[in-house]
């Protein structure tokens, strides 16, 4: 469908073809990397409370609010917010427009690199080496290495654009409809295992029991960044997923079946792997703590302890490996359309564009774990910085502008009508007041205290 973009639209076949894509965009990194070490950083169960908490509200609200807004406006984000300024040349809404557009841009290049550590991990459990990956330290040289990291990275950018290029999205959305179930499974079996682990039972009190003296602003920052990052608002993602939508989907149902979908494997990820860090860690702070390298610290210890972990582990990271690639090729394809709308590019030279920008500002995020570890602000490294700025900072000023434009300037009352054209819209009420006033007073807040946090002015 995204052939497409520039011109005539075409449409997904119906309900499926919009879940699937969207699920496909939604399950990824966000969900098994990214969402156990800010869980296991940020507290525990308090930080899974506000999160699931989030969901339901805000996160609902705006995820159907931009598949709806797509959907009425049949255009990508740019355009989208542009279309609300009739002839009128309208300054906020092309920054809002761009903003939305911006944000995968400057997510691509990492989630490139982490894809890359994901296929490295995939060779070396294919080759047996369970025993090698589980070793203390293993991980930290691995990412400290000036080249090797750099050349997976490459690897991953590789396969993304090969897909694009060659125009088999199909297929592999196709291939990922098999993978997500499979993905889902193995990782509910692995958490039982981790759970069962001796020790681990404080692992499990840890990540469902919230402790409320651990509850911060930053706990809200970090969730609601998460939530954008895990469903992919804020990017403009869903505004150009839903323009391929017929009028006749039931929105709602729709965007409900993702966010249940996202959720689950996002729980499952945490019951893999924080258990697990007490069971094999210790559950001090420092393994807490770990960041970026906690996944990959502490599911090979896992796999290690089991029997079979050679094959185990190489059938997970294959899951893994195409939850990653379907949404990062969800994340080019938003990159690729805006700028062949926007720019006039053709596809080819905004792919090509989208490869040298990864490469650009991938390179340096892999090299601030070795020769570069002298740069870093707040304690982040370059990875956390671009990490943070465009989850934590840009993602939550997109959706305020959103809010904004939809509340003042669309009109709730013509979106729910929209929405409700096909729908029965049975939580209308937490939309209108999200949208209104909810979601636009925490974004607020969360937009300041990101801001201070990253000046230092609060703890991170
Ligand atoms: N939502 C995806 C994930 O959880 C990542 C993503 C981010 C996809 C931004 C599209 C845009 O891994």
């Amino acid at each position: 469908m995204s052939q497409q973009a520039g011109g005539d639209r075409g449409l997904f076949s119906g309900h499926f073809g919009f879940v699937i894509a969207a699920a496909a965009s939604a399950v990824g990194l966000g969900n098994i990397w990214r969402f156990p070490y800010l869980t296991a950083k940020y507290g525990g169960g308090i930080f899974l409370l506000v999160y699931l908490i989030l969901m339901l509200t805000f996160g609902y609200a705006l995820i159907v609010a931009e598949t709806s807004l797509g959907r009425s406006t049949r255009l990508s984000p740019v355009g989208a917010y542009r279309a609300y300024a009739g002839s009128k040349h309208s300054p906020f809404l092309s920054f809002g427009g761009w903003l939305n557009a911006i944000v995968p841009m400057l997510i691509f290049p990492y989630y490139c690199l982490i894809g890359g550590w994901i296929i490295k991990y995939l060779v070396e459990f294919s080759m047996g080496k369970v025993g090698i990956l589980a070793g203390d330290g293993y991980f930290g040289g691995f990412i400290s290495d000036t080249w090797e990291p750099v050349l997976w990275h490459l690897a991953f950018l590789g396969c993304t654009l090969a897909v694009i290029l060659k125009g088999v999205e199909k297929g592999v959305e196709k291939a990922s409809r098999v993978m997500m179930p499979l993905l889902l499974l193995l990782a509910a079996v692995v958490a039982v295992y981790s759970m069962t682990r001796p020790g681990a039972g404080a692992g499990i009190y840890y990540y469902l029991v919230p402790d409320f003296s651990k509850l911060s602003i930053m706990t809200v920052v970090v969730a609601c960044g998460q939530l954008f990052f895990s469903l992919s608002i804020g990017m403009g993602i869903l505004i150009t997923y839903g323009s391929y939508m017929k009028k006749d989907v039931d929105v709602e149902k729709a965007t409900n079946r993702i966010q249940i979908m996202d959720t689950l494997v996002a729980l499952l990820a945490g019951l893999m792997i924080i258990p697990a860090v007490f069971a094999f860690s210790g559950g001090e702070a420092e393994a807490l703590n770990a960041g970026p390298a906690l996944m990959f610290v502490t599911i090979p210890k896992v796999f290690n302890s089991m029997g079979f972990g050679g094959a185990i582990g190489t059938m997970f990271f294959l899951m893994v490996f195409f939850a990653a690639l379907t949404s990062n090729i969800s994340i080019m394809e938003a990159c690729v359309s805006t700028l062949s709308d926007e720019l006039h590019w053709s596809r080819r030279t905004s792919a090509l564009f989208m490869t040298f920008e990864a490469i650009a500002l991938g390179v340096p995020c892999s090299l601030g774990f070795g020769p570069w570890s002298f740069i870093s602000v707040a304690g982040m490294s370059i990875l956390d910085m671009m990490d943070f700025t465009a989850a934590t900072v840009l993602c939550p000023f997109a959706a305020l502008l959103t809010c904004l434009l939809i509340g003042r300037l669309v009109g709730i009352d013509k979106l729910a009508l929209d929405i409700k054209a096909s729908s029965a819209f049975r939580r209308e009420k937490i939309f209108r007041v999200c949208i209104a006033w909810l979601a636009p007073v925490i974004l607020l807040i969360v937009l300041v205290s990101s801001v201070a946090a990253a000046l230092g002015w609060i703890k991170m």
